[in-house]
């Protein structure tokens, strides 16, 4: 009896030490700051030791500014000029960070002097400089801290930086992200005010500084969640998916190589189901698509990389994001949301962790409304290429399907930008390209007489996205989640579900035969339509329309979702593993029937060059916006305009 109840105390306390046990993990707050919201992790970047007799009366977690100055000679005005620069540099700092103020030295004189008296507007406590000055010196137990606004714990004198949230207001993002620190991602785990929205953190502007080897240091990037990145779920816009996997044990090496050259993820965007094209709203089941920014707001962000272009639309605060394009994925949400955005050369980069659809066709490219940083992140992403950088540009512009007369806003805006073109080029020589009588003149010997482009093509981009994708996605989804479930299928959205059910009808031969159309296709184009130059890289420019402010409105019932069959000029990139590249140019007005305004859409002009020519046209797109030939957008409703976005 009394073993029995000493047993049973035994049992009772283990259970008790399991419980007692249990881990917990602080996961930072969030702290207002003169009204604005800001994340604070709990791992400090540095902590000051505040001479006895110069502590602080506060306790918490309190703002803080380290000014940093490499002069000889501090001066209040010098002071001042620093914060200014601040204010206007960063979003994320605000004079409310002024309430205390640390000053650090990294120049290169051994004593520099000061003559400072901090404004007395500035609220502030002045904790001191740091020790390479004469007086008052506070140690950091790091070398050097960037400048910018931080939160100083006032008991442990520890520093933490800060993020400040932004409410996704558009529905851009699937999950707000910040690093943990072990190269794994977590959750942001704050929230504002916003309907149905998610709250997305980014880090001060001013801790970061770009060098040879870190390019992209502090440039906020979104990544499209089919892209894996370690300690994450990736849910490839379908709900059982996300439900039946792990978070991804690895960051994928393309995605690795922008955070190596100092990319701060700040979130996943939202992708339509599985990449497949879905139009909003009606074939978005799973997911609601993002918003548009442009124009009424009111308008399809096209897909796949759906979020990257809302996003890249519509936060003046997101530098850049990183999708995917496999048939136009891309390039149409660039298009529409006014930005650039590129489908590079096939195979320039590895696509390992990342949700295929057709490997032959899959690859990885950028949105942004910068010019430059599009071309540096490419330089990053495809750096294993090894490109070269032509400079010098071909003389032959061909358009496709071009109009021949200014008969809308858009028309005059394409015509105009054809012509300013020609004459940044020297003159170049305009002239149409018609693929399919070309065609009919040049096919090789291997294709019968009587076989058009549009016939030989007409399935090759269906099959292949659905007979590759179905076996390395769909197949292992439904056997996956039928195991956890009791052997129920999971949801599909109507798009993906009948395409994969549509490949299936076809044998296995039809997709060898798809691939030799493709080859085909591939050889015909890159030896008789455009052909390598060594000088230019390309003999010509191959130009097509983008976009021409067409309001697709995302609250009108659509069709049955259809195959994607036939040939158009967006394929020629897909089939022949060419870059093409999407340039805003401008925007026209259309009447809104939402607004019952004018309102304003984007203008877009896409150029196809050569395989690896792809530094050629960047080069060439940062002329031309040197020259005021090409405006880079802004965000916000119209694409020069005042980053206005409605409802938020
Ligand atoms: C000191 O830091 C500031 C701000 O980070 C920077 O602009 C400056 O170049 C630095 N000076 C030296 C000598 O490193
Ligand atoms: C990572 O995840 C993959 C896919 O789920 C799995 O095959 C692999 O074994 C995992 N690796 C480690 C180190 O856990
Ligand atoms: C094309 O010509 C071949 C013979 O060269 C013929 O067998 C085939 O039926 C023709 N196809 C079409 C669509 O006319
Ligand atoms: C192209 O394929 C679609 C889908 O199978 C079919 O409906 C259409 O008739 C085909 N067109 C041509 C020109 O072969
Ligand atoms: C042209 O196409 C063929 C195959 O279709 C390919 O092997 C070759 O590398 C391509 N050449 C260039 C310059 O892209
Ligand atoms: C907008 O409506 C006005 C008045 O109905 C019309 O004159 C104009 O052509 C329309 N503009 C466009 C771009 O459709």
């Amino acid at each position: 009896m009394s073993s029995a109840n000493c047993f049973s105390l035994t049992a009772l306390l283990s259970l008790l030490s399991t419980i007692v046990a249990a881990s917990t993990t602080p996961k930072g707050q969030t702290i207002e700051v003169n009204g604005n919201s800001y994340y604070v992790s709990t791992t400090a970047v540095t902590t000051l030791k505040i001479p006895t007799g110069q502590e602080h009366q506060k306790n918490g977690l309190l703002p803080l500014t380290v000014i940093r100055s490499d002069a000889s000679k501090l001066t209040t005005s010098l002071i001042k000029s620093l914060v200014n620069v601040y204010q206007t540099d960063d979003d994320v700092f605000n004079t409310g960070f002024l309430e205390n103020i640390f000053i650090t030295y990294n120049g290169t004189g051994k004593k520099p002097s000061e003559d400072v008296s901090l404004p007395s507007s500035w609220g502030n406590k002045f904790l001191g400089f740091s020790a390479a000055y004469s007086t008052k010196k506070v140690t950091t137990s790091s070398k050097s801290i960037p400048p910018g606004p931080y939160f100083l714990d006032a008991v442990t004198g520890d520093v933490f930086e800060a993020y400040l949230l932004y409410s996704d207001v558009m529905g851009s993002f699937t999950q707000g992200l910040y690093a943990v620190g072990d190269g794994s991602y977590d959750v942001l785990p704050a929230s504002l005010q916003g309907y149905a929205s998610l709250t997305i953190g980014v880090p001060s502007r001013l801790y970061f500084t770009k060098t040879k080897h870190k390019p992209l240091a502090g440039v906020r990037l979104g990544v499209k969640d089919l892209y894996d990145i370690k300690g994450v779920k990736t849910g490839c816009g379908n709900r059982a998916y996300y439900e039946t996997y792990p978070a991804a044990n690895t960051t994928g090496p393309a995605i690795q190589s922008l955070i190596d050259a100092g990319a701060v993820i700040v979130g996943k965007m939202k992708t339509s189901q599985f990449a497949n094209g879905e139009t909003a709203t009606d074939d978005w089941v799973d997911y609601h698509s993002p918003f548009n920014a442009r124009g009424d707001g009111y308008q399809d962000p096209s897909s796949s990389s759906s979020g990257p272009g809302s996003g890249i639309g519509a936060y003046p605060w997101l530098d850049i994001a990183i999708g995917s394009d496999t048939g136009g994925s891309i390039r149409n949400p660039s298009q529409v949301n006014g930005c650039f955005g590129n489908r590079p050369s096939w195979n320039l980069v590895s696509l390992d962790n990342v949700m295929p659809m057709s490997p032959l066709l899959d690859t990885a490219g950028f949105l942004t409304r910068d010019a430059k940083l599009w071309q540096i992140a490419s330089e990053v992403l495809y750096a294993s290429a090894n490109l070269k950088s032509y400079t010098k540009y071909p003389k032959s512009i061909k358009t496709i399907g071009f109009p021949t007369s200014a008969s809308t806003e858009a028309y005059g805006i394409v015509l105009d930008f054809v012509s300013r073109l020609s004459s940044f080029l020297g003159g170049a020589k305009v002239t149409t390209l018609d693929y399919d009588s070309l065609w009919e003149s040049t096919k090789p010997s291997s294709v019968s007489a009587n076989v058009t482009l549009g016939m030989m093509l007409n399935i090759t981009y269906p099959i292949l996205i659905s007979k590759q994708q179905f076996p390395r996605v769909g197949q292992s989804l439904y056997t996956d989640y039928a195991a956890a479930n009791g052997g129920r299928k999971p949801f599909i959205d109507p798009v993906p579900l009948s395409r994969w059910n549509w490949g299936l009808q076809y044998p296995e031969s039809q997709l060898e035969t798809e691939i030799k159309n493709k080859d085909t296709f591939t050889s015909w184009w890159n030896s008789t339509v455009q052909v390598f130059d060594p000088v230019t890289c390309s003999d010509s420019l191959i130009l097509y329309v983008g976009a021409a402010a067409t309001p697709t409105y995302r609250n009108v019932y659509r069709s049955m979702p259809g195959i994607p069959s036939g040939f158009a000029a967006s394929r020629i990139a897909n089939f022949a593993g060419v870059p093409d590249m999407v340039v805003p140019i401008g925007q026209a007005k259309y009447n809104s029937t939402i607004t019952g305004q004018k309102e304003y859409l984007p203008v877009a002009v896409d150029f196809i060059a050569p395989h690896g020519c792809d530094l050629m046209i960047f080069n060439l797109v940062n002329e031309l916006v040197a020259a005021g030939i090409v405006r880079e957008p802004v965000a916000g409703s119209t694409l020069y305009g005042d980053e206005t976005i409605y409802y938020h």
